[in-house]
C-alpha cells in the first residue's frame, strides 16, 4: 500500500505483509546534510505466503548507499528500486534472514518536516503517517510491529543529548569529537511511532510513581533558558498520568517518559513511544506570555499524547482507515480529562462550539468523509476534524447509550483483548456489544455515513389526555460518494420542563426506546408520546449535546428563554440562548442585505444580560453565554447564497442592541471582576478573566471609544487580559491612535518571543473588513517574518483565511487570489501545511454567486499549476468536484 499522486488506496484492498519483521536495529551517524542510517532488519516468510513472493518495502525520496543480505552485499539482479519501492527477490522460503539497508539523508534540506529534519539546530523526526520511509526502506505501515534498538552517533559538542524511544541502554565517547547512545524499546511498535531527537536542550525533570509503585522519570526538553515555561506542562503530565490510572485503569509502561518541544512542527504534537515531540506552542507557558486558552490547550494536548500510550501505541491501528480508532478515542479521553480537571459544562460548551465551527462545515462541504473512510489518495489529508472530533463524539455516544458502567466494561475488554494488536473499528465496537449485550450494528453507521444528521421535530400537547406527542424525522444529507443514507441510531438526552422550572416525569413513553433520560431515535420517522403530563411542558432536547446533529425544532422565544433560565443542564441553557439568538441574527443579516432596518427581539438581550449577571452561575459559563453565535455560525445556518458582509452587518446590529441594553450590567461586571492577587492559570480564575473581557468587548461597542480597552491594555498583568484588550482595540478601532500605539508596544515588548508575536499577527489578520488583506500582505513582507515556520504561517495566512470572513471573502475575490498564490508557494516547501491551509476554502460553494465564481477560479488556478504535491492536488480536486 502506498500513497502516490493519482493513486487511490482502498480499505477493501487490505492485505497482510508476506514477511514478518521480527526486529530492527537502527544506527544513525548524524550530520546536518549527510546523515547515515543503517537499518538491519530480521525477517521470516509467513507460512501462508507464496514461496516466491518478493519483499516489497516503502521509500520516499531516498538515497540508498548499500543493501545487504545476511551481511553480504546483494547482487544487483536480486533487487529493484523503482517509484519509491524497493523490491527484493529470491528470499528464503523458511527461516529468518537479515536485510541491511544503508541510506544517506539530508536533514537540513528536509522542509516537509516529515522524516528526519533539523529545527533550530535540533535533529528531530516525525514519522506519522508515512515519514519513516523518508529515513529508510521499510514496511512503513501500522500493522507491522517489532522491537527497535537505536544507536545514535553524533558530535558531542552540538549534540550532547541523544534520545530515542524506550529505555536508555548506555552511551560512551566515540573517537575525539563524537559520542554515542543506545536505546531499546521493549514494546513492539509500528514505524510511525519511531522517534529520534538530538541536540543541545535544557531539561525540566520530575518523577511519577505509578499505581503499582514503579518510579517513572519524567523529562521535558526545551530550548535553554525556557525551562521555567515548561512547569505547567509538567504539572499537566503528572495529572494526566494519575487520571488515566484512576479513570481508565491504565498504567505507564517504561522507566522514562520524555517530551521534546520544537519550534518547527506541522501539527500539535506526536505520541512517539516514550518520546513525545511537541510543537513548542503546546508546551511553553507563563502568565506573561500565555493566555488562559494556551494553558487549556497545553493541558489538553499533553494529556492527549500521553493517553495515546494506551489508545494508539499499546493498541494501534491495523491500517490508516482505522485512524479514528486511536484519534477519536483519544480525543474523547482528553475531553473527559479536561472536563474532570475544569468545569464539565463549560468544557462541553467549548467542545461543541469547536465541533460546530470546524467539523460541521467539513461534513457539509466537498471534503466531507466518513469517520472511517474507505478510500484515500493522501493519508495526511485525513487527519481531519471529522476523524478527531466527530470520532470523539461517536465514542461519547457509545458511552451515552451503554451508560457509565457498561462503557467501562467495554473499554476494559478492549484493553485486555487487544493489547499488542493492530486493531480495527469492528474490533472496538465488538467489545462494547459483548460487554453490554446490545446490538450496535445500526449505531455503527456513525462510522460509515458522512454528513451531519438533521433531526426535525414538532410537538403537540393534549391537555385533556395529559399527553405530549413528538413527531420526529431524521435525514442524513448526501455527501461526496454517498447519495442515499440509512437512518441512524441517535441518542438524545431529553427533558420536560414545567412552568416552575421543575422536571415533569412521564408515566409512560411510547414509540421509542428510552433509557434514563436518553431517547433513542432509530427510524426515519417516529412518533413518540409521553403520558401523564399534567400541564404543557417545555421540551429541552439534546442535553449535553448527546448527539452531534442539527436540530430543527420550532420553539417560541418564550420557551427558549424558559430553557435558558431554568434547565438543569447548563449546556442546554447555553444552547437555548443560542437558539433564541439565531433567528434574530439570520433576520438581521437578511435585513442588512436588503438595506432594511434591523429589529431585535428585546427578550434576547434581556435573557442574555440576566444570565450574565446571575451570581449563582460560574463566571466562565456567563462569559460563554455572552458570546453570540459567530459570523461563521450564521453563515452555516443560512446554508447557501451567503454574503459575509451582510452577515457581519446584521450581527453587528444585534450586538449593538445587546450592548446598549446591557451597558449598566457590563460596567458592573467589568468592575467587579478586576484582577486581584497573583495570577493563577486555574479554570476559576480564567472564568473571571473571560467574563470581564466579554464585558469589555460589549462596552467598546456601547461606549464607542477605545479609552476603556486602552486602559485595560495599559494595566494588564497577564497575556490573557493584554491580548483581549489588544483584540478589542484592533477589531473595534483599527484606525485609532491608541490601537497603533498598543500594537507597537506589544510588538517591541515581545519581539524576541515568536509564539507571542504569532498572537500579534493573528489579531491583525482578523481585523474585519476589506483592508485586512493589505495588512496581511504587509506583515508577510516584513523582514523578520519567517515563511518556513508553520506556526508563523498559520498565525498569519491560516488565521486570515479561516477566521476573517469579511476580510478573506472580499467581494472582488482578491482574498482567494492571494491565498492561491500563497498555497502554491508553501506547497513547494511543505505540502502538508499548504494542504491544511487550503481547506479554509471548504465552504466556498455556500457563498453568493459572485464570490463563489472568484473562489472557483482561484481553486482552478491552483489545480492548473504544475508540480503540485499529492497533498494539495487531492484537496483542490475534491473541492472542485461535484
Ligand atoms: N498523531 C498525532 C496526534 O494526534 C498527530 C499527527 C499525525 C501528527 N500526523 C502528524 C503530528 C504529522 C505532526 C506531524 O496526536
Ligand atoms: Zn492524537
Amino acid at each position: 500500500m502506498r500513497t502516490e499522486n493519482g493513486r487511490i488506496i482502498h480499505l477493501a484492498d487490505y492485505r497482510r505483509t508476506d514477511f514478518v519483521l521480527e526486529r530492527v536495529d537502527l544506527t544513525f551517524e548524524l550530520d546536518p546534510t549527510a546523515t547515515k542510517c543503517t537499518s538491519r532488519m530480521l525477517f521470516h516468510r509467513r507460512d501462508d505466503a507464496a514461496a516466491d513472493a518478493p519483499l516489497v518495502l516503502d521509500g520516499d525520496e531516498l538515497t540508498m548507499t548499500g543493501l545487504l543480505f545476511d551481511g553480504m552485499s546483494m547482487e544487483p539482479e536480486r533487487f529493484t528500486e523503482e517509484d519509491d519501492v524497493l523490491t527484493i527477490r529470491d528470499l528464503p522460503a523458511t527461516g529468518s534472514f537479515e536485510i541491511t539497508v544503508e541510506t544517506e539523508i539530508n536533514p537540513e534540506a528536509n522542509t516537509k518536516l516529515m522524516g528526519l529534519y533539523r529545527t533550530n539546530g535540533i535533529y528531530c523526526t516525525q514519522c506519522e503517517a508515512e515519514g519513516f520511509r523518508r529515513i529508510t526502506y521499510f514496511y512503513d505501515r501500522p500493522d507491522v510491529l517489532c522491537v527497535y534498538t537505536v544507536n545514535i552517533i553524533a558530535d558531542r559538542k552540538s549534540c550532547p543529548l541523544l534520545l530515542s524511544n524506550g529505555n536508555f541502554l548506555g552511551g560512551a565517547g566515540y573517537g575525539e569529537d563524537l559520542h554515542f547512545a543506545a536505546w531499546f524499546d521493549p514494546h513492539p511498535k509500528p514505524s510511525y511511532l519511531f522517534a529520534l531527537v538530538a541536540g543541545d536542550l535544557g531539561v525540566v525533570e520530575d518523577a511519577f510513581t505509578t499505581m503499582s509503585g514503579r518510579e517513572v522519570a519524567l523529562k521535558i526538553y526545551v530550548e535553554h533558558g525556557k525551562e521555567p515555561r515548561a512547569a505547567y506542562a509538567m504539572d499537566a503530565l503528572k495529572r494526566s498520568m494519575k487520571w488515566d490510572e484512576e479513570v481508565f485503569g491504565r498504567e505507564y509502561d517504561l522507566d522514562i517518559f520524555m517530551i521534546v518541544a520544537v519550534s518547527d512542527f506541522n501539527m500539535g504534537a506526536m505520541e512517539n513511544k516514550g518520546l513525545n515531540v511537541f510543537n513548542d506552542k503546546y508546551v511553553l507557558a507563563d502568565p506573561e506570555t500565555a493566555t488562559d486558552q494556551d494553558y487549556a490547550n497545553i493541558e489538553a494536548i499533553i494529556a492527549h499524547e500521553y493517553f495515546h500510550n494506551w489508545t494508539g501505541n499499546r493498541i494501534t491501528c491495523r491500517d490508516w482507515f482505522q485512524l479514528c480508532l486511536k484519534e477519536g478515542l483519544t480525543v474523547y479521553r482528553d475531553h473527559e480529562f479536561s472536563a474532570d480537571q475544569r468545569s464539565r459544562a463549560v468544557k462541553r460548551i467549548a467542545e461543541v462550539r469547536h465541533l460546530k465551527a470546524e467539523q460541521f462545515p467539513e461534513d457539509a462541504g466537498p471534503l466531507a468523509h466518513p469517520v472511517r473512510p474507505t478510500k484515500y489518495r493522501e493519508i495526511n489529508n485525513f487527519y481531519t476534524t471529522t476523524v478527531y472530533e466527530k470520532g470523539s463524539e461517536v465514542t461519547r455516544m457509545i458511552a451515552t447509550i451503554l451508560g457509565r458502567d457498561l462503557f467501562k466494561k467495554g473499554m476494559d475488554l478492549y484493553f485486555e483483548r487487544h493489547d499488542g494488536d493492530a486493531a480495527t473499528i469492528e474490533d472496538f465496537v465488538k467489545c462494547f456489544e459483548e460487554a453490554s449485550g446490545r446490538d450496535l450494528s445500526q449505531f455503527s453507521l456513525w462510522y460509515h455515513q458522512a454528513g451531519t444528521p438533521l433531526v426535525s421535530l414538532s410537538s403537540s400537547y393534549d391537555q385533556s389526555k395529559g399527553r405530549l406527542t413528538l413527531d420526529i424525522e431524521q435525514m442524513v444529507p448526501p455527501t461526496p460518494g454517498q447519495s442515499a443514507k440509512e437512518p441512524m441510531h441517535i441518542p438524545l438526552r431529553f427533558g420536560l420542563l414545567s412552568a416552575d422550572g421543575s422536571e415533569a416525569c412521564p408515566s409512560s413513553v411510547d414509540g421509542a426506546e428510552m433509557t434514563g433520560d436518553v431517547l433513542h431515535l432509530t427510524k426515519r420517522r417516529q412518533t413518540v408520546t409521553f403520558a401523564g403530563i399534567g400541564a404543557r411542558p417545555v421540551v429541552t432536547l439534546n442535553r449535553g449535546f448527546s448527539a452531534p446533529v442539527n436540530l430543527h425544532f420550532e420553539q417560541s422565544p418564550a420557551d427558549l428563554a424558559h430553557v435558558a433560565r431554568h434547565d438543569s443542564d447548563l449546556f442546554a441553557r447555553w444552547q437555548a440562548l443560542n437558539d433564541l439568538a439565531m433567528p434574530n441574527l439570520v433576520e438581521a443579516s437578511r435585513s442588512a442585505r436588503a438595506g432594511k432596518a434591523v429589529e431585535v427581539n428585546p427578550l434576547l438581550a434581556e435573557t442574555l444580560v440576566m444570565l450574565a449577571a446571575d451570581p449563582a452561575l460560574e463566571p466562565a459559563f456567563r462569559a460563554q453565554a455572552l458570546a453570540l453565535p459567530s459570523e461563521a455560525d450564521i453563515a452555516r445556518e443560512l446554508g447557501s447564497n451567503n454574503d459575509p458582509d451582510a452577515i457581519r452587518a446584521g450581527r453587528e446590529a444585534v450586538l449593538a442592541a445587546v450592548a446598549s441594553a446591557g451597558k449598566a450590567t457590563f460596567v458592573q461586571l467589568f468592575d467587579a471582576h478586576s484582577p486581584s492577587g497573583p495570577f493563577a492559570p486555574t479554570a476559576e480564575a480564567a472564568g473571571q478573566r473571560a467574563l470581564r473581557n466579554a464585558a469589555l468587548a460589549y462596552l467598546a461597542i456601547a461606549e464607542a471609544t477605545p479609552a476603556r480597552a486602552a486602559g485595560t491594555f495599559a494595566e494588564a498583568g497577564n497575556m490573557t487580559d493584554l491580548s483581549a484588550a489588544l483584540t478589542v482595540l484592533a477589531h473595534r478601532f483599527p484606525d485609532a491612535a491608541e490601537t497603533a500605539r498598543a500594537l507597537e508596544t506589544f510588538r517591541s515588548r515581545y519581539a524576541d518571543n515568536a509564539l507571542v508575536i504569532d498572537k500579534w499577527l493573528s489579531i491583525q489578520s482578523t481585523i474585519p473588513g476589506e483592508a485586512a488583506l493589505g495588512r496581511v500582505k504587509a506583515l508577510l513582507q516584513s523582514p523578520d517574518f519567517n515563511r518556513k515556520n508553520p506556526n508563523r504561517m498559520r498565525a498569519l495566512v491560516g488565521t486570515f483565511a479561516f477566521s476573517n470572513p469579511t476580510g478573506f471573502n472580499r467581494a472582488d475575490g482578491e482574498g482567494y487570489r492571494f491565498l492561491a498564490e500563497q498555497i502554491l508557494e508553501i506547497d513547494r516547501k511543505n505540502p502538508q501545511l499548504a494542504a491544511r491551509i487550503l481547506t479554509s476554502m471548504r465552504s466556498w460553494r455556500s457563498l453568493e454567486e459572485g464570490r463563489a465564481d472568484h473562489a472557483r477560479n482561484a481553486l482552478r488556478q491552483i489545480a492548473a499549476a504544475d508540480k503540485l504535491s499529492p497533498d494539495v492536488s487531492d484537496i483542490v480536486e475534491r473541492m472542485l468536484k461535484g
